[in-house]
């Protein structure tokens, strides 16, 4: 998984551009409302999603695999502390946090890992913070096609792996995280013309 994203950002650079997604721009809000600043942004790519919580003022701290996609965050200057290394081996600091933004990342991940990037997040979380999962829907899986690996789990050609959430699985993986709203988002495909939304999940948990 590690290749395939470095050949990515290596080869494509800033390829979905810098419009954020709409689940960002809900988050954005969410955030604001509950006056949350500090911010953890797993999987935060070359930060599309992470500019628009920048350029308000959070501070933001992001963890990212690929190296070119940090320096390209960098080049962009999106100046802000990005740790580079898997999701799998989280924590990378001691820190809390008060809010956690994770866009298009969780589903990349088996379920015993998915588990593991779960757990951290919530452990990394600060009493009365907000963590914000998107995650892509069993309702869009018809439109990718590959090796079936699970009941609703494909690996595309490119060797991802991607786990189409419903809604029962949602609440099984998010249970012990004390989910406050799950809704369903067609994500818009901003950097294409004509391209199908993306239909996904965005779960809220909240760290009593
Ligand atoms: C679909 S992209 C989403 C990027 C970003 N969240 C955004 O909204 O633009 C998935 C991101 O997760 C990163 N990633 C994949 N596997 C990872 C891992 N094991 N640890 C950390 N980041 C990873 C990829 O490099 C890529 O930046």
């Amino acid at each position: 998984m590690n290749a395939f994203w470095e050949n990515l950002f290596t080869e494509q650079g800033t390829l979905w551009d810098f419009h954020p997604s709409d689940s960002a721009l809900i988050a954005l809000e969410l955030f604001r409302k509950n006056n949350l600043n500090k911010i953890l942004i797993p999987g935060v790519g070359y930060g599309r999603n992470a500019k628009p919580f920048y350029d308000a003022g959070f501070e933001n701290t992001g963890i990212e695999i690929s190296k070119a996609a940090i320096h390209l965050a960098k080049e962009n200057q999106l100046d802000f502390k990005i740790h580079h290394g898997s999701l799998t081996d989280m924590p990378f600091d001691n820190d809390f946090y008060e809010a956690i933004f994770c866009y298009a990342t969780l589903h990349l991940f088996n379920k015993q890992d998915r588990q593991h990037i779960l757990k951290n997040c919530f452990n990394q979380l600060q009493k009365n913070g907000l963590m914000f999962f998107n995650v892509v829907s069993v309702d869009s899986m018809i439109n990718f096609s590959g090796e079936k690996t699970g009941e609703n789990s494909i690996k595309l050609k490119n060797s991802l792996d991607v786990n189409f959430y419903n809604l029962n699985e949602i609440e099984s993986e998010f249970k012990s995280y004390n989910i406050i709203k799950i809704s369903k988002i067609a994500e818009p495909i901003k950097h294409m013309k004509n391209q199908q939304a993306l239909q996904c999940f965005n779960v809220i948990c909240q760290k009593n």
